[in-house]
């Protein structure tokens, strides 16, 4: 999905050589092109304000801190995600504490209500697999415990839930362009908030402290100390043209996956369900099939020329070497492998293929993609009940 759009938006940049993202408004060099993604970006959303930064873990880290997340406070977060939803809340001193997901492969509320404690303040769902996670109970949870809601969409780009845009339901949501994303541009993130005040705290973290949209040094205005996660213009430029590409790669990506399902449930195949989707706003990347057992699970996987979800990488906490070494700062050791039974249970039998994002990370060797014709589609969903229906009937 990268083609002219996104050459001519770089190349404008290129030619007047202006590549911060601040500028002068009067300088005809000067294109913002990272203040436009931030703006569009918002009114896509239906949030009041945007950031544009350098990664989706960026964006996380800033909307902890925007909303005042403090070294030892506790985060809810699922146990299946990537890895970067516990790194960011380690990496500002905080304690991610690991919550099972249901069979959407999303946080699973009981276990968040039941992990919830005095020091809890935030809860992080992640949208995981462009599946919106469950936001009508995760709200009313948040509400009832008093907890901030930061939604991690770094994987749900453009997905809803009700109607209702993800990364809106709460205090604010963080957003991802690396490579493998709805859109990409080759790294990148975005955060949304309808708060003016954490709009100014998320937009100061990632930028020294500066209010947001400065013109020059600005001493004394800075209220909180920054980091450097600024997004240039060159990839403010790329990601603006993706952006204006979001209804139309939405819409291949969940025309195409209806046709697949469709194509895998008319054989009406024993012992094979596909995990439940909170919110047909989905991103509709991926289409993970659950089978009864784990043994059907790796010889289906096997055939596939693919992988069970727990063994195909580094989206479930089991394989995360390093998180599960991490010691607080009373050197206690918080995880250990398997604690999460629920989750490991899901993750053993199902199995993810590929619609439009194709990573050997999330186990997508088997499936469709993107520019997949009707006909391919059809073959492929023929191929995979040739290939399944002797092992499970
Ligand atoms: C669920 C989730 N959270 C956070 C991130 C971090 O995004 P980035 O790679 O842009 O830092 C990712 C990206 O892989 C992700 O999938």
């Amino acid at each position: 999905m990268i083609g002219e759009e996104e050459k001519n938006e770089v190349l404008e940049v290129l030619n007047t050589g202006h590549l911060s993202r601040y500028g002068s408004d009067e300088d005809p060099k000067f294109l913002h092109k990272v203040y436009s993604l931030e703006q569009e970006f918002a009114k896509r959303t239906g949030a009041s304000h945007c950031v544009a930064v350098s990664s989706g873990t960026g964006a996380l880290m800033a909307c902890l801190t925007a909303v005042g997340i403090k070294p030892g406070d506790e985060v809810l977060v699922p146990g299946y995600t990537f890895v970067a939803s516990f790194s960011s809340i380690i990496a500002i001193g905080a304690v991610p504490v690991m919550v099972e997901v249901d069979d959407s492969l999303t946080m699973d509320v009981a276990d968040a209500r039941e992990k919830t404690t005095s020091k809890t303040r935030a809860i992080m769902p992640v949208h995981m697999l462009g599946n919106p996670s469950n936001m009508d109970a995760i709200t009313a949870l948040a509400k009832e415990k008093g907890l901030f809601l930061i939604e991690d969409c770094c994987q749900a780009l453009g997905a809803s839930y009700k109607g209702q845009m993800l990364g809106t339901f709460g205090e604010m949501g963080a957003f991802s362009l690396n490579n493998f994303k709805v859109i990409n541009s080759g790294d990148g993130g975005l955060l949304i908030t309808n708060d003016h005040s954490l709009y100014e705290r998320a937009f100061g973290f990632h930028d020294q402290g500066h209010m947001p949209l400065r013109k020059g040094s600005e001493i004394g205005k800075r209220s909180l100390i920054g980091i450097n996660m600024r997004m240039n213009e060159l990839t403010g430029a790329f990601a603006l043209a993706q952006l204006r590409k979001l209804d139309f790669i939405l819409h291949s990506l969940r025309t195409k996956k209806d046709r697949f399902k469709r194509g895998i449930q008319s054989a009406h195949l024993e012992g094979l369900q596909f995990r439940t989707i909170n919110d047909p706003g989905e991103c509709a990347t991926l289409l993970t099939i659950l089978l009864e057992d784990v043994t059907s699970a790796q010889k289906v996987a096997e055939v596939l020329g693919t992988k069970t979800v727990d063994k195909s990488g580094w989206h479930v906490y089991n394989n995360m070497e390093q998180i599960l070494a991490y010691k607080d700062r009373d050197g206690r050791k918080l995880y250990e492998k398997h604690m999460l039974p629920k989750t490991d249970d899901l993750v053993s039998r199902a199995v993810n293929l590929s619609i439009g994002v194709v990573d050997s990370g999330l186990g997508t060797d088997f499936g469709i993609n993107i520019l997949s014709t009707d006909s391919e589609i059809d073959r492929k969903a023929e191929q995979f009940i040739k290939l399944v229906k002797p092992i499970i009937g």
